[in-house]
């Protein structure tokens, strides 16, 4: 009883307005905010399947390490995954914040790498890639780690945002810049599980 209370709380589904009888534009509530369904469910796995063939094929011959960055990204990885046909491992990491003792303040320290990433060719697998600072980031480590080839993989990207010059190689949609949730991606944790992705209401 307790939790069908609150799982109603957080993702309140409403009515669906049905207009000329095709589009039914799916809003929810998390938290304190309205969200309306940008991709759905359907269209996000057709556009895996197309990274997927176009990893295999570009990649073909290569021996592969994954490297999906959590949290945001474990959905991703896991379908892009299952439709590589290539030789390949997956490992993850996390972006841990914490205050640091130094004037700098927060500092984000990359952990859980377990992978042996010299002489490989790396496929990192991100949820979104807003301004690119963690994106940034993370190639950074893999030339300190002397990756041989390094692929990004994002399911969203928000082009408005991105100030780097680090060229994408496989991205499943553009999308404004607005903040979103779903497949992955959260609104203070929450969200995560919604299998289509959805925009913020202002
Ligand atoms: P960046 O470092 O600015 O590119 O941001 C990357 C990270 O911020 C992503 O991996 C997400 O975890 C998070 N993020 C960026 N935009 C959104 C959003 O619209 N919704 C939820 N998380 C986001
Ligand atoms: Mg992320």
């Amino acid at each position: 009883m307790l939790i069908r209370t609150k799982i109603r709380y957080y993702f309140h589904i409403f009515a669906p307005a049905i207009s000329s009888n095709i589009a039914v534009m799916k809003e929810i509530r998390i938290l304190d905010k309205k969200f309306r369904e940008l991709i759905t469910e359907k269209a996000l796995q057709k556009r895996i399947k197309e990274l997927a063939k176009q990893i295999n094929n570009d990649l073909a011959g290569k021996e592969l390490v994954f490297l999906g960055i959590l949290n945001g990204a474990f959905l991703f990885a896991a379908d892009l995954f299952r439709r590589i046909d290539l030789p390949a491992r997956i490992s993850f990491v996390k972006l841990a914040s914490y205050e640091g003792t130094s004037s700098s303040g927060s500092i984000k320290e990359l952990i859980g790498w377990n992978e042996d990433i010299k002489n490989k060719t790396i496929v990192i697998v991100e949820d979104i890639v807003d301004t690119g600072n963690t994106l940034e980031r993370i190639v950074d480590e893999l030339v300190i780690r002397k990756a041989s080839e390094v692929k990004i993989a994002a399911m969203l990207l928000k082009p408005a945002a991105y100030t780097k010059n680090i060229p994408l190689d496989y991205i499943g949609f553009e999308i404004p810049n607005d903040f979103v949730v779903g497949y992955g991606l959260d609104y203070d944790g929450f969200g995560r599980n919604l299998p289509s992705v959805y925009a913020i209401i202002p």
